[in-house]
């Protein structure tokens, strides 16, 4: 009897130590320094810039339903909860027709009476019919509802630069010039000036399958083509740009084209599980979420090491780094056409959102452009439509809560993190971003990757002097977790006021894979 009391003794403190140590583990602490004095670069706003292809239902049964179609609200075939959600993000820039695509697509195609307009094949995308009902006007059209700058992808890998050129002269020509183009043939007459224009997608691939000095060269003529004869003033060329860790492709544009002939450089970055097995996008365990953290977390040393190399030969910093495709690329969802990139959206998504952003805010003096990919339907979407149905994804809802960043001041942060250790393995568990708005309002963005452990955030708020927080915050149940048609609001962001502030000291807790966005006054 006594020997049993003393082993259920023994288990019980065995118990209790554990207990306390997981309790003490738990509590973390992040020590941030926010200079709220030195105001940096601007954040161009078009860091939150969206990306919309012709790929699965993205465009047709994502924004667009036709013109005819009376079951689902539209404006001219666009759907007007589309319009509306996107509005909400102040969407600043779109960018179309590609992807791959654009290195497909023949503009001449997608304009005229629709009735008119011929059936291709898009053959990057499943080889689907595609009729052409949305193309160059229905796409302005669409930016001037959403208040976007339209952000135009040439066809390098299979057009001509006449081809582009002529592009060009149809949207932006001006009155004298239009009555040789085909613009008036169409609804819309008046020149749109149209100034972002990507110069080929990939041409390291689906853009043409180029070695980097053939594609410095192509765009070369490309560019000699477009300035002899569009109307091309104010344009900003962005030349295809390298994929992930491939220096040896931005070192080679960057030597062998003039700087005045560029306006930016591209970089697309993934994010991934494994390459050889990406994973489902709602089916994970925390080894797969960790990898897909140091994925994401991956775009820091890329932004560093090729803005490096931009460094190196323009040193004003006159070029944009332009991540115009970025975001979560898991295995399709299963009972989904494989070729059109459907996936759902967690809140593992939302943490990889919130990291990339605080990442382009933080350097901001050269990235001053980026896409998020994509914008409906299509991979890290942030909305997701079925028939008449839309949600918002727990991504949209980031893109949302960070909106306060665009076209801020950058202020200086020093972060010391804890890790986030997993099998071993360490990531920084805390990312934070800061700016001051126009009216003096800063702006903090915090996010704790951490799939356990919350953490005290101590935030030194130098030369500050604030006496008022708001704050919201997006968390979620399980980093599973996600919005779905039967419950839309599941994910959302909810008032945060877990925090103190005394003497321009604040003091919060973030709780695992949380969001957290605050106003200081
Ligand atoms: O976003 C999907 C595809 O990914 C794009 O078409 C292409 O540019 C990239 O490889």
């Amino acid at each position: 009897m006594l020997k049993k009391n003393i082993h259920n003794h023994f288990i019980r403190v065995i118990i209790l130590a554990a207990l306390s140590v997981k309790f003490n583990a738990n509590a973390q602490n992040a020590t941030i320094t926010i200079n709220t004095a030195i105001a940096k670069n601007n954040i161009s706003k078009n860091i939150y810039g969206h990306f919309a292809e012709h790929l699965g239902n993205g465009i047709y049964g994502g924004f667009y339903v036709g013109d005819t179609n009376t079951v689902i609200p539209n404006i001219n075939g666009v759907r007007t909860d589309i319009i509306e959600a996107l509005k909400q993000l102040n969407i600043p820039m779109l960018r179309w027709p590609g992807g791959c695509y654009a290195d497909t697509y023949h503009w001449k195609n997608g304009i005229g009476p629709k009735e008119l307009r011929p059936v291709t094949i898009n053959k990057k995308w499943g080889g689907i019919k595609e009729d052409n009902s949305f193309g160059t006007d229905e796409f302005l059209s669409l930016c001037e509802k959403l208040g976007a700058e339209p952000y135009l992808a040439g066809n390098v890998g299979s057009g001509t630069p006449e081809e582009l050129s002529d592009w060009m002269k149809y949207i932006n020509a001006p009155d004298e010039e239009m009555k040789s183009n085909r613009r008036n043939k169409n609804e819309s007459a008046a020149p749109r000036n149209v100034t972002l224009w990507g110069i080929g997608n990939e041409a390291w691939g689906c853009g043409g399958h180029m070695s980097a000095k053939k594609y410095a060269s192509e765009y070369i003529r490309f560019l000699k083509v477009i300035t002899d004869s569009s109307h091309t003033s104010g344009n900003r060329y962005i030349a295809a740009g390298a994929k992930d860790a491939d220096y040896h492709w931005t070192r080679t544009l960057m030597k062998n084209i003039p700087l005045n002939q560029m306006g930016g450089i591209s970089l697309h970055h993934y994010t991934e599980n494994k390459w050889y097995h990406k994973g489902y996008a709602t089916e994970f365990k925390e080894a797969q979420y960790f990898n897909t953290m140091k994925s994401a977390l991956r775009m820091e040393a890329l932004i560093t090491k090729h803005s490096a190399i931009l460094d190196q030969y323009d040193p004003q910093k006159k070029l944009a780094l332009v991540v115009d495709e970025w975001g979560a690329w898991y295995e399709t969802e299963k009972g989904t056409n494989p070729h059109f990139l459907y996936q759902q959206n967690t809140m593992r998504d939302a943490m990889i959102a919130g990291v990339t952003l605080n990442i382009f805010n933080n350097h901001s003096d050269r990235v001053r452009m980026a896409c998020l990919a994509q914008c409906v339907n299509v991979l890290q979407a942030v909305i997701l439509t079925k028939g008449a149905e839309m949600i918002c994804t727990p991504t949209y809802h980031v893109m949302e809560m960070f909106k306060v960043h665009q076209n801020a001041a950058l202020l200086p942060v020093t972060i010391i993190s804890p890790d986030y250790i997993f099998r071993g393995k360490k990531l920084p568990a805390i990312s934070v971003a800061a700016s001051k708005d126009s009216l003096g309002i800063t702006h903090i963005s915090l996010v704790n990757i951490d799939a356990t452990k919350s953490q005290t955030v101590t935030i030194n708020l130098e030369a500050g002097n604030y006496n008022s927080v708001e704050g919201r915050i997006l968390k979620s149940t399980a980093l599973q977790q996600f919005n779905s048609f039967e419950e839309p609001a599941a994910i959302a962001p909810v008032k945060f006021d877990d925090y103190q502030l005394i003497n321009n000291k604040l003091t919060l807790t973030l709780p695992p894979f949380s969001i957290v966005v605050l106003a200081l006054h």
